[in-house]
């Protein structure tokens, strides 16, 4: 891998305080030059280019390929089915743990979805490949696709999103309908969305013997090589994944897809390595997507304006074969003080690819919903929707009653609603217009997310020379694993950032974890924060216990690394350098492992959750309905910042995608065929740059003693969260129609 430019900063660094600098990207000039090297960048000697025909139906059974054809194409080598493919140690259908998902790798010929792999063809070039996928004109014994939310019998799923209960009941909840004085109901809809990361699925896969080597995006690259090992019953050990850069997950390359494994298949066939990249629209099936939901809403008040309760029900779809349920209704969990509070989920089963973790799974999809209702109720009461949110403020996590580890809530509405300029807003919708005659509108939601950790481990070095090394198998989706990561390691290491080699990106280092739920920075940061700690220990012992040492006695605390120093803590002018304690222990290195993990204690004790208050306007054309979004400010308390900069450009991607929840995005299935229609960054609509105004972001201070020693909460996914619910209630105020199914769209306006 190119050298990655650690002094490529405007900012200097100040000696051990590399931590909440805003560093640009380490890996900026990389990336901007076109030398980051993504998977399909690679092209080992001889490398063959494999591409997959796809169902173009959605249920039933393929019948005939015309592999001949395809076979008699030029530069053709090889047709991969169902019936000629290499055999896998296991079933893909047999779920070993929770989190492996089911994959079509050519298994039988069933079909489960439109867009389903049923061939992949091996050629000497992408377009005879691409040609001999053509050719291979499928025959279908079909059966009717099950589309949408009414599919069929509904059914309540065992759990939902990760394990977590189907059901919650807190209070009694249609006693507090029954006696409230004011009480508002509402079902709102939210459609299937396609993660659409940039950078296509994609493998570059090379046997040797029993040795293979992957260069695929992953969010979880040890995750990924077990299921490699069990898919082709060969050790861990004798896999390397490399996935140093990804343009984007959000979830779809959290584990490993269908696609993936046949390029791993189609080298293993013909001996040789093979390339296999999606295109655009193979992207809508095999590696998941958010699912549809229709969730229902009820609500009570006191005569007060106070919620007595909230009852909150989520519908979604899930594929015929596999389990993921969208765990929408769990956003009501958090936010809002109610003596009651329940929240159910049913689903049905679709002729769809596996729903799964898309940027925020849940809270997204709640959110929106929960963020509407509420601005339904504020109304209802003739209250304005931040003071109705105040006045329902939870001081403690509603569902469970622990006390929050910390929340700084009402700073992010205050700080928010300054400078948004909220306190000049019309209760009444349809009551504001800009000099030019558009209505104008001014909506708001409460945004939260679930400050989570998951297991890490780093691998820390400081050699004789003075300078460090810290080794972890980090994953850099574009977030900025590669400069946050690093500065902790940098301040872990009490050097300057220029003095330490980061290494990351590849599975043969410590496990980095997974790099989603938000929890990467948490997770590995602390790793690397405890592995920094231990080898500075390590250190310390070697000077304090040396007469020839000027900290001798002092005792593995009563030193401080800084600067590439250790220092009396008693006094600061005795110090030695690491240099000279290693020199005179004769040694070339020093290192140390440790792991990064969250405290049960704590867990048990803390409800944990990052916060934030997201203010949109927007400016509505009268007669065309045509919305455009003028305004956002958010604000977001998240814990510590390890990087301003890095953490400004997540929650502007978050808010963006907030607003393209409210107002673009939505994957359109045909009834009668389960294909996708708008299968394209074309049709299927996001917001490019003249969609997106003006964004506002401040993070708020918080300081978190207990969800880890570095007090991080993670902003990944938080942002889309209460920005949707925004722009969605500032349509309402601009126009005083409330569109319940989303995205809004321009004729759901006229009115
Ligand atoms: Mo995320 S949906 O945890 O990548």
């Amino acid at each position: 891998m190119p050298e990655l430019n650690p002094t490529q900063n405007p900012v200097h660094m100040r000696h051990g305080s590399n931590i909440g600098q805003p560093l640009t990207r380490r890996d900026g000039i990389l990336k901007v030059k076109g030398q980051a090297e993504y998977a399909a960048d690679h092209h080992p000697k001889g490398m063959l280019f494999a591409v997959i025909a796809n169902a173009s139906i959605a249920r039933g059974r393929v019948t005939s390929l015309d592999i001949a054809a395809a076979k008699a194409h030029p530069g053709v080598i090889d047709v991969m089915t169902s019936s000629h493919k290499p055999k896998l140690a296991i079933d893909p259908d047999i779920k070993t743990n929770p989190f492996v998902f089911r994959m079509e790798v050519l298994q039988s010929d069933e079909i489960r979805y439109a867009g389903q792999s049923i061939a992949v063809v091996i050629a000497e070039t992408l377009e005879a490949a691409t040609e001999g996928a053509a050719l291979l004109s499928p025959r279908y014994a079909a059966l009717p696709a099950r589309v949408g939310l009414d599919a069929g019998e509904s059914f309540e799923p065992p759990v939902v999103g990760v394990g977590n209960p189907t059901a919650h009941v807190h209070g009694d909840v249609e006693a507090g309908l029954a006696a409230a004085a004011k009480t508002v109901e509402a079902v709102y809809e939210t459609p299937p969305q396609y993660h659409n990361a940039m950078e296509p699925h994609a493998v570059v896969a090379s046997w040797d013997g029993d040795r293979l080597s992957i260069d695929t995006p992953s969010q979880a690259m040890v995750m990924a090589r077990a299921r490699v090992a069990e898919l082709f019953g060969i050790p861990a050990e004798n896999i390397q994944i490399r996935s140093p850069f990804l343009g984007g997950g959000f979830g779809s390359k959290g584990f490993l897809t269908g696609p993936q494994i046949l390029g791993v298949m189609a080298a293993r066939l013909v001996g040789k390595p093979v390339k296999l990249v999606l295109r655009r629209e193979q992207m809508y099936g095999p590696v998941g997507h958010r699912a549809p939901t229709r969730q229902r809403l009820r609500m009570g008040v006191d005569g007060d304006g106070r919620l007595v309760a909230i009852d909150h029900h989520a519908r979604t779809v899930s594929s015929s074969y596999d389990d993921f349920y969208e765990p929408a209704a769990g956003a009501s969990h958090t936010l809002y003080a109610s003596r009651a509070i329940r929240t159910t989920h049913d689903a049905v089963r679709v002729d769809t690819g596996t729903p799964l973790f898309m940027r925020a799974p849940g809270e997204a999809t709640g959110s929106i919903a929960l963020e509407s209702m509420i601005d339904e109720m504020a109304f209802a009461c003739g209250i304005d929707p931040l003071d109705f949110r105040l006045q329902n403020y939870a001081e403690v996590e509603p569902i469970t009653g622990k006390p929050f580890s910390s929340k700084a809530l009402r700073e992010c509405y205050a700080q928010g609603a300054a400078r948004f300029g909220w306190d000049k807003r019309r209760l009444a919708p349809r009551t504001m217009r800009d000099e030019s005659g558009l209505l104008v509108g001014w909506g708001m939601g409460t945004a939260t997310f679930p400050a989570l950790m998951f297991m890490a481990e780093a691998r820390a070095a400081i050699r004789r020379d003075g300078s460090g090394v810290m080794e972890i198998g980090a994953h850099d989706m574009g977030q900025g694993a590669w400069t946050a990561l690093a500065q902790i390691a940098a301040d872990g290491l009490g050097l300057d950032l220029d003095k330490v080699e980061f290494r990351s990106g590849t599975s043969d280092l410590p496990d980095g974890g997974i790099a989603g739920g938000s929890a990467h920075t948490a997770t590995a940061g602390n790793a690397i924060h405890n592995a920094g700690a231990a080898v500075i220990a390590k250190l310390a012992d070697l000077a304090t216990k040396d007469e020839r040492s000027p900290l001798f006695g002092a005792g593995n605390t009563g030193v401080v690394a800084r600067d590439g120093r250790l220092h009396r803590r008693d006094d600061e002018s005795r110090s030695e350098s690491y240099a000279d304690i290693l020199t005179r222990a004769g040694l070339a290195e020093i290192d140390a492992r440790a792991t990064g993990a969250a405290d049960p204690a704590a867990q048990a004790e803390y409800a944990m959750h990052a916060h934030g208050a997201v203010f949109a306007e927007v400016k509505v054309d009268p007669d065309l309905g045509q919305v455009r979004v003028t305004r956002m400010v958010g604000a977001f308390a998240a814990g510590r910042i390890i990087n301003p900069r890095m953490v400004q450009s997540q929650l502007y991607g978050g808010m963006i995608w907030g607003l393209s929840f409210a107002l673009h995005e939505e994957a359109i299935t045909d009834r009668r065929s389960g294909r996708i229609m708008n299968a394209n960054l074309a049709e299927y609509h996001i917001p490019v740059n003249a969609d997106v105004p003006a964004l506002d972001v401040l993070t708020v201070d918080e300081h978190d003693p207990h969800v880890n020693a570095l007090g991080i909460k993670g902003v990944g996914e938080i942002g889309i969260t209460g920005s949707a619910g925004a722009v969605a209630n500032a349509v309402w105020h601009a126009t005083g129609v409330r569109v319940r199914r989303f995205p809004i769209r321009i004729d759901e306006l006229l009115t």
